[in-house]
């Protein structure tokens, strides 16, 4: 692999797919004797359903079958003693309630399903539904996480403490602060859903929406103790999934069960207000900090609390609070990390999922002691910069950080920032410079790639992952370029299929660097062999080293000695081989315990704040990624850019509002539930360290996803202060609370 030279910026393998209507998502796919299936939900957030009245929509036109809790087919692996639901049989923690879908008149959430309408159109399957008559007996439900905070459990994993607690108490400089996250909805254009096609007694074939085929393969495998063999699951394209489909949820297993029961394939496509109850969302989080330092402004004590909501039917975590025991050179330290069972569905990883909300809290909280130190915010963080993990106490992998500041500074204009705020006009409006850390593990897992070349010259990469959007096609299409020499348009890839090699599911920005190894390897041993034919073969190579040869246009070569070559094709057919195919299982992290592997980010924002409207607005964002060799410079680029556009979303516009009197939100459409648009987005500058890491994966490449928006938060709330002198704890930043 050419190590020291940057990728060049290929276009998305898959963008003319993606364009032109090529691209078939899992809703796409029509199949013979098609049903179609809509949820009934609760209109409840907590009770007991006392009724429900079927008898019109059994008997309206078209319908196929209609199931509530007292018809619903059995789901087997359900009742296995280690059942997990519909997770792949992943135990979960023990907690108040247990929530299957339709199996109890129990409701345990808003919008639970109380039915599952069937038939054979959708229109007939929704004017069905919308004859169901549901009675409840209504109890008060607890949605609000600060009224039943006194119910905080403590999850698995616990409390972490380095050094002295009272460390904070006696700092010179001290300060304590809240912060907020609301909950929000990850609400790609996409909606959720899946097509189940039992093409034989025990032989399934499912469209979803999943990002991992794999791991949806194992979910309902255990669900229906079904061999997974005999399970395949397709989902090559994805309409932005950001964590939301990182799980296998109840009503997908329920769509298998129903199909099953009623003998034909059904498909389900929930709606827009489906997609705030039944998918996941980020957990509306509450989080105190502690900050002490010196006179000098170096950290003494950090302590770190939060407080996120969960499901009363399961305790979901994340990793909100991890951030502070790493980030900063300190010696005391403490992270506390508390759940409260609420009414509500449960939550998922969302977007840089609970470091995304943590790093709002600490990168604020730094920018706050930054202020009260007098001192500039990078200055601070450069004071208390750490080359070693003082969490794990062992180094980094690799860490450009400082690096990532200076370029960032400089792209931004951070020179024209004034430490005072209120100091910077542009016509009527403030203006402000606000930037924040991001950073999340740069994790390595286990999974196989197979390569095929032909003797035309053409490759094949193959792999079951399934690309959400980043860019992973064009990515591993780069790395076998980069291995094999094969042009760029003699690659194709196939993948997001449980036919293709094991792949784990795409998230926490670990694919490029999982499949990417796997891919870099199978491709290895096509050269390996190539190499072998050609010193065997006899020709203008003979007698000469594996090491003396390279690879590159369809020709094998030695380096600087021309003549010295032989072409693949001639190669191959002289050995009458029509290809060339290898298989590679790739392993997980090497050298865990010698390293840590994170990638980090600077954010950069200059926002522009209306002081008669209060109305915020990002003019300007910069964001820097350190996060190893950049393989596909364009689609990384992109991902950046959609990083930073879910991050003005959650710092300005994004937010679920439940009217607690119902436990209901109130705003759970697009027009109601602001995602961020184009007019909210400017032009955005991404700038990439791109330096190889030496240790994670043989093409030296760290994850990016998340990363691209941790922290993003932060640097807003930080240039609204820097702009007004209000300093905004709780998000989204909009207008009121400028005011
Ligand atoms: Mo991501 S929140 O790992 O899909």
């Amino acid at each position: 692999m050419k190590k020291e030279t940057k990728n060049p910026a290929i276009d998305r393998v898959d963008g003319r797919m993606k364009v032109t209507g090529g691209a078939k998502y899992f809703a796409d796919f029509d199949l013979p004797d098609l049903a179609y299936c809509v949820i009934v939900g609760s209109e409840i957030a907590r009770g007991i359903l006392t009724g429900i009245d079927t008898k019109k929509a059994v008997s309206a036109p078209g319908v196929v079958g209609v199931f509530t809790h007292l018809n619903m087919p059995p789901i087997p692996g359900w009742d296995m003693p280690v059942s997990g639901q519909s997770d792949g049989g992943k135990p979960k923690p023990a907690t108040e309630e247990t929530y299957r879908i339709l199996s109890s008149p129990k409701i345990l959430f808003d919008g639970q399903p109380v039915a599952m309408v069937v038939a054979d159109t959708f229109e007939r399957a929704t004017y069905a539904a919308s004859l169901i008559k549901a009675t409840y007996n209504k109890q008060s439900a607890r949605t609000s996480l600060e009224k039943n905070i006194e119910k905080q459990v403590t999850p698995k994993g616990g409390d972490y403490k380095r050094g002295e607690a009272e460390a904070y108490e006696s700092s010179v400089v001290k300060l304590e602060a809240d912060y907020k996250i609301p909950i929000e909805v990850h609400n790609p254009m996409e909606l959720h859903g899946i097509t189940a096609h039992w093409t034989g007694k025990q032989q399934l074939m499912i469209y979803a929406k999943t990002q991992g085929v794999n791991a949806t393969q194992q979910a309902m495998a255990q669900a229906f103790q079904v061999d997974p063999e005999n399970i395949r699951v397709h989902t090559e394209f994805m309409g932005g999934g950001f964590g939301m489909g990182l799980r296998t949820w109840p009503q997908e297993t329920a769509v298998v069960a129903i199909a099953k029961k009623v003998g034909r394939p059904v498909k389900l496509v929930m709606n827009r207000s489906q997609m705030f109850t039944m998918v996941g969302h980020r957990p509306y989080t509450v989080q105190t900090i502690q900050i002490g330092a010196d006179q000098d402004g170096k950290l003494v004590a950090i302590n770190h609390a939060a407080t996120a909501e969960t499901a009363s039917y399961e305790d979901f975590t994340e990793a909100t609070v991890n951030m502070t025991r790493f980030m900063y050179a300190c010696p005391n330290v403490s992270t506390r990390y508390r759940l409260v069972r609420l009414d509500r569905s449960v939550p998922i990883w969302m977007r840089g999922p609970g470091e995304a909300t943590g790093a709002f809290a600490l990168e604020s909280a730094m920018d706050e002691m930054a202020h009260k130190l007098k001192l500039d915010p990078i200055a601070f963080r450069l004071l208390n910069y750490t080359q070693t993990d003082p969490e794990h106490d062992r180094p980094y992998s690799s860490k450009h950080l400082k690096e990532a500041y200076e370029r960032g500074a400089e792209a931004i204009g951070w020179k024209n920032r004034k430490s005072e705020p209120g100091m910077l006009r542009e016509g009527n409006s403030f203006v402000g410079y606000g930037m924040s850390t991001g950073v999340f593990n740069a994790f390595r897992w286990e999974a196989s790639a197979r390569v095929i070349l032909s003797s035309d010259g053409s490759l094949v990469i193959q792999s079951a992952v399934t690309d959400i959007g980043p860019g992973t096609g064009t990515a591993l299409t780069m790395i076998a370029h980069n291995v094999l020499g094969v042009p760029f348009n003699r690659i194709k890839v196939q993948y997001g299929d449980t036919s293709l090699p094991k792949a784990p599911t795409q998230g926490g920005s670990a694919i490029v660097s999982a499949v990417g190894s796997a891919v870099f390897d199978a491709c290895s041993k096509v050269k390996n062999e190539l190499f072998a034919l050609a010193l065997k073969d006899g020709g203008a190579l003979a007698g000469r080293q594996p090491t003396e040869l390279t690879l590159s246009d369809g020709v094998v070569a030695v380096e600087k000695e021309p003549g010295k070559k032989v072409a693949v094709d001639v190669l191959m057919k002289s050995s009458q081989l029509t290809k060339i195919e290898k298989d590679a299982d790739s392993k997980g992290s090497p050298d865990l315990e010698k390293y840590s592997m994170y990638s980090f980010s600077v954010h950069f924002v200059k926002v522009k704040v209306n002081p008669l409207t209060g109305a915020v607005r990002v003019i300007k964002a910069v964001s820097v990624a350190d996060s190893g060799r950049i393989i596909s410079p364009k689609t990384a680029a992109s991902q950046m850019i959609g990083g930073v556009a879910g991050g003005i979303g959650m710092a300005l516009t994004e937010e679920a509002v439940i009217d607690h009197r119902f436990g209901r939100f109130v705003n759970n459409n697009l027009a109601d539930y602001h995602v961020a648009v184009h007019a909210d987005v400017p032009a955005i500058e991404t700038i990439f360290i791109d330096k190889p890491d030496p240790v994670i994966n043989p093409m030296g490449a760290k994850g990016m996803g998340e990363i691209a928006l941790i922290g993003f938060a932060g640097a807003v709330a930080n240039a609204v202060f820097n702009a007004t002198g209000q300093r905004i704890r709780e998000l989204p930043i909009t207008p009121d609370k400028v005011m």
